[in-house]
């Protein structure tokens, strides 16, 4: 089995990720700060692609721009050392205090004008990095009250936001796609565009809908209750999986960011099949927590562990595709069946209410004795997982 994770998988990983000191709500750092270089170089000798940033990861708010020039430079110098690529970029609306209500949908006006340009700077930064994928995670956007924000209002400015961020990209000539990722809270009560459904639906209604796509995480759907799978199956039937952010969660609690593989399993087994046999040629790319636990040894464990379940994940997954036992499991199910059209070509209204055989002719009764056999298909998958079958 390759286990050993080579360039073709695209497998990246946020620099805010490995270099997370685990500063949580209840306690101190328990690690010390990690230099984007050594992450770099870390990171490639794992069998990483790619490295992914914030601008703040990678340029402390409020640099002089000496330091910053100073710091792209390193940064740039590691890249080229190691052919590591940065497929995407990303900007921090939330840590600064003057983020508190929210960067794009601050109530504050000016708060709002100076969210735009620090994302405009670090697009910037983005293009000249060669990266193809500009997130945009709406942390802040959202409330602790109802009685604070006008819901519609907020959308409103989203939008321009949204749009205004495109037209840049546009006027620029920047190959740069946005990518939404929904949360359905934390660290806000609420949050703005909190599921894939929402993200989705707001995106319709933008001025540059095809620059805009979607950057969903494995923990942000399943804090929400919902099946990510269908969530990434919808995503891609409408074209707008630009990135994903893989890792892992147990279930509605807080934001658990586990290692890939470590929440749902079996969940994680079905995402993994869907990617790889469902047309998702972009970067795999991991947004967990190195464990509060760990040391550095630990965090580099940790991020190899990452790409180990994936590799895992898709070995086990390729292998149920190719068991003639499933082929004929999927069969008995009628799964193929579900990608007949339901009226026959150029069959017309007229013609499917004179087809006697789909209603007055038809055995109700007789359909419904007739089981589905998921059963098995259900537990060949399980098998397969466990390495078993
Ligand atoms: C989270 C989020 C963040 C974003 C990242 C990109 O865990 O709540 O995933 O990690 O992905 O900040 O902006
Ligand atoms: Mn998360
Ligand atoms: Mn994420």
């Amino acid at each position: 089995m390759a286990l050993q994770p080579v360039a073709e998988d695209k497998f990246s990983f946020g620099l805010w990720t490995v270099g997370w000191r685990a500063i949580d709500p209840f306690g101190e750092a328990t690690r010390p700060p990690l230099d984007a270089v050594e992450a770099v170089n870390r990171l490639a000798e794992l069998g990483a692609w790619g490295v992914t940033f914030h601008d703040d990861d990678l340029i402390p708010f409020g640099s002089e721009d000496s330091e910053r020039q100073r710091r792209i430079q390193r940064f740039r110098a590691a890249l080229e050392a190691t052919g590591l690529v940065v497929p995407m970029a990303t900007t921090n609306l939330f840590a600064h205090p003057v983020f508190k209500d929210g960067a794009l949908t601050s109530n504050d006006r000016e708060v709002r004008r100076f969210a735009l340009r620090k994302v405009m700077r670090n697009m910037d930064l983005a293009a000249e990095l060669g990266a193809t994928t500009y997130v945009l995670w709406g942390g802040r956007e959202g409330s602790e009250t109802d009685a604070a924000k006008d819901v519609r209002a907020a959308l409103d400015r989203y939008r321009e936001g949204i749009d205004t961020l495109a037209g840049y990209v546009l006027e620029q000539g920047y190959q740069l796609r946005l990518a939404l990722e929904p949360k359905p809270n934390e660290p806000r009560g609420d949050i703005f565009l909190p599921t894939v459904g929402h993200a989705l639906a707001f995106i319709s209604t933008l001025e540059h809908q095809e620059l805009v796509g979607l950057n969903p995480e494995v923990g942000h759907e399943q804090m929400a209750g919902l099946n990510f799978v269908h969530g990434i199956g919808q995503a891609l039937w409408q074209g707008k999986l630009f990135h994903i952010d893989l890792n892992g969660q147990r279930g509605p609690r807080y934001d658990q960011d586990l290692i890939f593989g470590h929440g749902d399993v079996l969940s994680a087994f079905f995402l993994v099949d869907l990617l790889e046999h469902g047309g998702y040629e972009g970067p795999r790319h991991f947004d967990f927590k190195p464990p509060r636990t760990e040391d550095i040894d630990g965090v580099w464990a940790s991020a190899a562990a990452n790409m180990r379940s994936y590799l895992l994940l898709r070995e086990r997954a390729r292998a149920f595709r190719a068991d003639p036992r499933v082929r004929e499991a999927l069969e008995a199910s009628r799964v193929p069946q579900l990608s007949v059209p339901t009226l026959a070509e150029g069959e017309t209204l007229a013609d499917l209410r004179a087809d006697r055989s789909a209603f007055e002719d038809f055995d109700p009764d007789a359909a419904a004795r007739r089981g589905y056999g998921y059963a098995t298909l259900s537990q060949l998958a399980f098998e397969h997982l466990l390495g078993e079958a």
